[in-house]
């Protein structure tokens, strides 16, 4: 008996009744009466738990007071029928083994309180719950969906460097990577640090996009994605923020900005539709829990075309709604940079639909992107969504040495240091286009969740970063 190996409970509650079988897991609660008990189990396999039977008889009563709600067992029984539990079949337990007891007075996630605020402050052991379980599966489902998704359309994944001396967003907001004393820093002639003391000789910072090393990848072997950890330090304590987040940018040579729009609207679609085939369960309880309009709203962004405005139409649609009453936080004119308030007034109320927004002014958007004839506009892109806003940012890279150049330049940046990527449009320069798409961004919608900070498993923002 002692052979039988363990199954998971996912498997275990697909199989046929009538054998002996092997459960391991976490007590999530424990019910019934003198005579009997019964134990809801679960491995974190699937959402659903697995009901142990066990007769009071057979057991001893000490042990069966130590099976309490986040105790760890190991279960063999008989693997019957289930007539009440709601699920097809259930196990009768003959031996019960607890690895681990779990004092119920102390444990964090008692019954009294569920709220996803208490539990980012025990996060070491929300990941029990069966919120952070479903949250995690699809985290992993999405994470291998996209892979899929690249691999099927022959696209190379590519590792850009997380260690990074360029601000590819010009934005400023990086964290600073150094082995120098802070204690004792030395200064040049200048009073300046002096960075060729530093480990790289250099003044280095984590990356805030894989970008432009993307586009070495894909001005050579035609089609990359990269898939990885991003950091921004903007001190934004939004419930849209991360400063430690993970980007999947794909950089495809010979696309133009229609293409590229093509490309991110059919990615985002199949890992919608790769949620609902395969992550059911897990949608149905938090649609279930917290948000009942979830599954209808993922079903919805399936059979429509995302609506494809200009900057300069939406700033339009905006006045005119102002015009008509309607009140933002922040004001709108041509050239000011959208607030998540006008983004998702643009898709909620006005288009009802995701949005892809292009032809921004240049002086909101990054130096690489693609100059427009009119002198004022960019070929950029932003996909935004129901509930969330921007998603996915993106653009027709700038091909001209002349008009790059010119535009570093214009923005006061170095050219010297980005001579490397400056090469790119120096020896065979092609027409190329990509895009960045928040995973968390995209988890938010997929899961329904609210707060950005609970569909990643170790949230890192402003003054947190504990385990
Ligand atoms: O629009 P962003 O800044 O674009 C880029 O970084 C480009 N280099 C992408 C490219 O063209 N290859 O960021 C892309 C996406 C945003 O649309 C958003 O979904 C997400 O990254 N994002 C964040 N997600 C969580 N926390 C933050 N602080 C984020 N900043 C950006
Ligand atoms: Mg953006």
């Amino acid at each position: 008996m002692d052979t039988v190996k363990r199954t998971k409970i996912k498997d275990l509650l697909a199989s046929e009744p009538g054998k002996t079988v092997r459960a391991k897991g976490w007590v999530r609660t424990k019910r019934g009466n003198k005579q009997v008990k019964f134990i809801a189990l679960n491995d974190g396999s699937t959402i659903n738990n697995i009901q142990i039977v066990a007769d009071a008889t057979l057991f001893d009563e000490e042990l069966l007071k130590r099976v309490t709600t986040g105790a760890s067992l190991n279960v063999l029984g008989e693997l019957v029928p289930s007539i009440g539990s709601g699920q097809a079949v259930e196990i009768q337990a003959k031996e019960i083994e607890i690895y681990g007891d779990c004092d119920p007075m102390r444990f964090p996630l008692q019954k009294k309180d569920t709220s996803l605020e208490y539990l980012r402050s025990v996060a070491h052991m929300r990941l029990r719950t069966n919120t952070f379980g479903a949250v995690l599966r699809i985290r992993h489902a999405m994470a291998f969906a996209i892979h899929k998704f690249f691999n099927d359309k022959g696209f190379v994944y590519l590792n850009t460097p997380l260690i990074t001396e360029s601000d590819a967003e010009g934005a400023g907001d990086m964290f600073q990577v150094t082995t120098l004393d802070l204690k004792n820093i030395q200064l040049d002639k200048k009073g300046n640090v002096d960075f060729s003391r530093d480990f790289f000789g250099k003044k280095t910072s984590l990356t805030v996009s894989g970008q432009l090393e993307g586009e070495l990848g894909a001005t050579a072997v035609g089609e990359i994605y990269t898939f990885g950890p991003t950091f921004r330090a903007e001190n934004s304590n939004t419930p849209r923020h991360l400063a430690e987040f993970w980007m999947i940018e794909p950089e495809m040579a010979f696309y133009d900005i229609n293409d590229d729009m093509e490309l991110a609207e059919e990615f985002v679609k199949y890992l919608v539709q790769y949620a609902l085939d395969n992550c059911m369960d897990d949608l149905q309880f938090l649609n279930d829990k917290y948000d009942d309009g979830l599954i209808e709203r993922l079903r919805s962004v399936l059979g429509i075309s995302f609506e494809r405005v200009t900057y300069t139409r939406a700033v339009e649609i905006l006045e005119e709604a102002i015009a008509n009453g309607k009140q933002f936080e922040f004001p709108v004119h041509w050239g000011t940079d959208f607030q998540s308030e006008h983004e998702r007034y643009l898709v909620e109320q006005y288009f009802k639909k995701p949005v892809i927004l292009i032809d921004f002014p240049k002086d909101i958007k990054a130096f690489y992107m693609k100059q427009n004839e009119d002198g004022r506009t960019v070929r950029g892109m932003d996909v935004l969504f129901p509930k969330i806003g921007e998603i996915i940012g993106g653009s027709e890279r700038e091909a001209s040495l002349e008009k790059l150049e010119q535009r570093i330049d214009e923005l006061g940046m170095s050219r010297k240091n980005l001579e490397w990527y400056i090469d790119t449009r120096r020896y065979g320069t092609v027409p190329h286009s990509g895009f960045g798409l928040g995973f968390e961004r995209l988890l938010l919608f997929v899961t329904g969740m609210a707060n950005i900070r609970d569909v990643i498993p170790f949230p890192r923002t402003p003054k947190n970063a504990e385990f």
